[in-house]
């Protein structure tokens, strides 16, 4: 492991979990405070870790005080268009007789990186935490950053926009409230504050429109992976697309998506990670993931508008009932920790845990680059230089695309005899090249 991604810890009302950030310069008490803060920094590095930080620059929380003292910041309108919430409804919420956009929540207004006072306090935001000592940043809904500068109706879809959307959504096509032609001179800005330090975007857009994205950041989280079944071929059509040039991150579950074994079924979290860090390029695991942690049943409705509370029950330890997350209450409930908790793994050479420590190791052996490979239907397979990786998709057994020495399985007897076992996924050595696809 390289890095922690930290989700937002700025101070916040927390409408939105953080990400209604009040002062980006500052630490929420309930998670601590700046000198904590730059403990975690040095204790990571001490470990030879580093802090990515979640920087979140198409809004506000409604609390911060930018809104009260600097409205010019933000978008208004006398009227509101007919552009859309992320989480639905209208993206406009009336204040004072005018109208102010806000992509997601209404308690997160939207920052108009057109006004120069904008870019300033941000990139100043942005060297905060550099000087502090970070890697760099997840940038949180960055194809939210610009939008039309006359901010005029999203026209009727013509096609489809590429990802997932909401009905209502998948109705416009989505060209004026997001992407717009110049977001690049925004992104460079955040280029100019952050150096040559990682930017990793969460762009919600198909992989063949992260150009101008990536002319700035270093990477961009590869939905279509993310958001892909389980299904062999699904994902191979995800992974051809993501890897057409340069630049995905990976990620197949996070605090919005759940997690790898509920979304893909407990029999298939072995194989999701292994396929998720044997890809080429960085890979983000979600924690609780490395010792299959599963969704829980969430939290008070009230607090979780958007239902992923689920996904973010706390990271269990040991198999006391708070799964030693907290020697206080937890805002929410461990899951199981007396069943699935990180000192019952530690020591087992069959545990998940173990599995991704030796993933880990040997995700730096793998050669550069990615070869799809010709593969029975349910089988996903692909080589990394020397090495091959197949995974079965499926609850029965399947001829492998590859019958070389094993280097690394999901679990004992994966592959034998060229057959790969139901949900299985292996690393191999050698491949004939005529597979390769
Ligand atoms: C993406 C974050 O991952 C999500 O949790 C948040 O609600 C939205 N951006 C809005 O900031």
């Amino acid at each position: 492991m390289d890095a922690l991604w930290l989700s937002p810890i700025y101070p916040s009302p927390m409408h939105d979990f953080g990400y209604d950030v009040a002062d980006y310069k500052g630490v929420d008490p309930v998670f601590g405070s700046l000198d904590d803060f730059d403990r975690v920094v040095d204790a990571a590095r001490e470990r030879g870790l580093r802090v990515l930080m979640d920087v979140v620059p198409c809004h506000t929380s409604i609390e911060h005080p930018w809104f009260r003292e600097h409205p010019d910041w933000y978008i208004w309108r006398d009227e509101p268009n007919n552009w859309l919430s992320a989480f639905g409804g209208p993206a406009w919420s009336s204040l004072n007789g005018r109208w102010y956009l806000h992509s997601f929540y209404p308690e997160q207004p939207d920052l108009d990186w057109r006004n120069p006072e904008v870019v300033d306090a941000m990139q100043d935001a942005l060297r905060f935490w550099i000087e502090r000592g970070i890697a760099g940043y997840r940038v949180d809904a960055i194809d939210r950053l610009l939008k039309d500068p006359e901010l005029r109706d999203d026209p009727p879809a013509s096609d489809p926009y590429g990802l997932p959307v909401s009905d209502d959504e998948a109705k416009l096509a989505l060209t004026n409230s997001r992407n717009a032609p110049d977001t690049g001179s925004a992104l460079a800005k955040m280029r100019e504050a952050v150096g040559d330090h990682l930017l990793v975007g969460e762009v919600y857009l198909p992989s063949a429109k992260w150009q101008p994205y990536l002319e700035h950041l270093d990477v961009a989280f590869a939905f279509e992976l993310l958001l892909a079944d389980w299904d062999a071929a699904v994902m191979r059509r995800a992974i051809e697309g993501s890897t057409r040039r340069p630049g995905a991150a990976w990620v197949l579950s996070n605090h919005d998506f759940g997690r790898l074994g509920t979304r893909f079924g407990h029999a298939n979290a072995r194989a999701a990670a292994l396929m998720l860090l044997t890809l080429p390029g960085p890979a983000f695991l979600y924690q609780g993931d490395e010792i299959g942690q599963a969704d829980g049943p969430g939290g008070e409705r009230a607090y979780d508008r958007a239902g992923r509370d689920r996904f973010r029950h706390p990271m269990q330890w040991d198999p006391s009932s708070t799964g030693g997350f907290t020697s206080g209450e937890p805002w929410l409930p461990a899951v199981d920790p007396e069943r699935t908790n990180v000192e019952a793994q530690h020591d087992d050479p069959r545990s998940m845990l173990s599995l991704v420590r030796d993933l880990l190791t040997q995700r730096r052996l793998l050669g550069g680059g990615l070869e799809l490979l010709d593969a029975a239907p349910g089988v996903l397979a692909y080589a990394r230089g020397d090495h091959a990786i197949a995974i079965n998709t499926t609850g029965e057994e399947r001829p492998a695309p590859a019958s070389g020495d094993v280097v690394l399985e999901t679990g004992p007897g994966a592959l034998r005899k060229g057959t790969l076992a139901p949900h299985a996924g292996v690393i191999s050595m050698g491949l004939p090249g005529s597979q390769k696809g």
